[in-house]
């Protein structure tokens, strides 16, 4: 049984999570059978420029974390402000979320979705299993970007940039 935590109540700690603004991620994975998966993420972080790190936090009940356990690569696809559908797609649990996604392998059969903000393909560098989650570090082996404004969450609802340069 866990010790009791002295940390602060979890409906605090929501609240102040919520307040951080962040992108918003659809992060895939290939399976050994070539079929794709894939969740909302915002927990996205870039880690290191050298070597170049990033990481994002899946949750232990997520029916897609086994594939990225057992992958050697995955995609961090950052959307834009004209796909909020896509991250509520990949957000719930009953369909098959590339469902009329168009879609590309990249390294390691990581799905690359069209038409994103940017993306970065990455080797899995190290998993580190901490509380709830499981944390992946990525060692990027390709990126690219394109124009555009980013999709944001901020206090559990998505919001746009009021002005891009
Ligand atoms: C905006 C947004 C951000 C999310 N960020 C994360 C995240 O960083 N890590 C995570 O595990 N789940 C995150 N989720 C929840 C997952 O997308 C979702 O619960 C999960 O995919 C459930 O389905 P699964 O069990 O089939 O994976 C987020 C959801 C939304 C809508």
């Amino acid at each position: 049984m866990p010790l009791a935590s002295p940390a602060i109540d979890s409906d605090v700690f929501r609240h102040f999570c919520a307040r951080f603004a962040s992108g918003v991620t659809v992060t895939t994975v290939c399976d050994e059978a070539g079929n794709p998966h894939g969740l909302t993420a915002s927990s996205f972080t870039a880690v290191s420029l050298n070597p170049p790190l990033i990481l994002v936090c899946i949750n232990h009940n997520s029916g897609v974390l086994q594939h990225f356990r057992r992958a050697s690569h995955f995609a961090v696809n950052i959307l834009n402000d004209q796909q909020q559908g896509l991250s509520n797609q990949f957000a719930l649990k009953s369909r098959d979320r590339f469902e009329g996604v168009p879609w590309r392998p990249g390294h390691g059969g990581s799905p690359l979705l069209d038409d994103c903000l940017a993306q970065v393909e990455c080797m899995t560098h190290k998993i580190v299993d901490a509380g709830d989650h499981a944390v992946f570090f990525g060692e990027v082996v390709a990126a690219r970007v394109a124009d555009g404004a980013p999709l944001l969450y901020f206090d559990r609802a998505y919001r746009l940039l009021d002005s891009v340069p």
